[in-house]
């Protein structure tokens, strides 16, 4: 009996081991890709924006503008002056395999982590990064407070894989009215930092004050500081930023300009005198220089 049960035992085993392996499982759908937003319909939705008195969404403008150029779908990208880390985030929810973002402040990168976002505490003047890494190089609002453009252009290039797209829109450019970022502050008094001293930059916005004019949130001492200061903006002329990029080597330049405010409703003896001291139409209107480049 006991001799039986173990042979219906060992006949159950071997029927199993022959028994045919399960089909396969299908593959789980990999997940929708997020569509970015095209840039017809930012450009819309910004001047729908622009109607109902709102400030338009320029770095998403931006941003949605680089995707006309290149499909980021798995690819490497590098975000020059990533601060918190808002841009890697955009990158990864639109398909990125993987988000470099460098910076020069401390707080780098402390508002985003992902598994395949990394920071790097660098200067754009000098990436700690391998020359043909990466598939989009974009810098949106920052080439505008880096000393030296032209460096941070090349390493741009440098790091740029073959094919891979570069993407620069830098704005406000310190010679238009609002090149120290103080918004409109000294919209009734236009260009103060390229007319006056650092005290008449005071006098002026504690006068503005007075009349109940005063900037939002900033201080008249803050104002002055972001005349004043060298370390927050560079200074550089519009025709410096197209100069850097024309002079790359192994680069096709797809965009290469700068963007003009309305040039009418200002005091032409103003505009006259700030010509007559060495700054070109193009330095005082030109508000955003934007390059699009493909590297060879
Ligand atoms: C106006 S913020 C724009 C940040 C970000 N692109 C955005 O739109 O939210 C400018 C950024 O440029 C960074 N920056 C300034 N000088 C830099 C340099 N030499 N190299 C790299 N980043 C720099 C600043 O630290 C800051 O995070």
């Amino acid at each position: 009996m006991a001799l039986l049960s173990l042979a219906a035992r060992v006949a159950r085993r071997i029927r199993r081991s022959l028994a045919p392996p399960p089909p396969p499982q299908p593959e789980p759908a990999p997940p929708e890709p997020v569509a970015p937003p095209t840039w017809e319909a930012l450009r819309d939705q910004d001047a729908a924006a622009a109607v109902a008195g709102m400030p338009a969404d320029y770095k998403r403008y931006h941003q949605s503008s680089a995707m006309r150029w290149v499909d980021i779908t798995g690819k490497r990208v590098l975000v020059v002056g990533c601060n918190r880390g808002d841009d890697c985030a955009h990158f990864i929810n639109l398909g990125a395999a993987s988000v470099v973002g460098l910076d020069v402040i401390s707080e780098i990168g402390w508002d985003y982590t992902h598994p395949a976002v990394s920071y790097t505490l660098a200067s754009a003047e000098s990436m700690p990064l391998p020359s043909d890494s990466f598939d989009l190089v974009f810098a949106y609002a920052t080439l505008e407070h880096v000393p030296d453009i032209r460096a941070a252009f090349q390493e741009m290039a440098r790091v740029a894989a073959p094919g891979g797209v570069i993407y620069s829109a830098a704005a406000p450019l310190w010679c238009s009215r609002s090149g120290p970022h103080w918004g409109d502050a000294f919209d009734h008094d236009p260009w103060p930092h390229l007319r006056l001293d650092a005290e008449g930059v005071l006098a002026l916005a504690e006068q503005a004050r007075a009349e109940g004019r005063e900037h939002p949130y900033h201080e008249p001492v803050r104002l002055r500081e972001f005349m004043t200061d060298p370390m927050l903006f560079n200074r550089r002329r519009a025709d410096e930023y197209l100069d850097a990029i024309a002079i790359l080597d192994r680069i096709d330049i797809l965009v290469n300009r700068i963007e003009v405010e309305k040039q009418d409703g200002f005091d032409p003896g103003m505009v006259r005198a700030l010509i007559d001291q060495g700054y070109s139409a193009l330095d005082l209107f030109g508000l955003t220089h934007i390059v699009t480049a493909r590297k060879r």
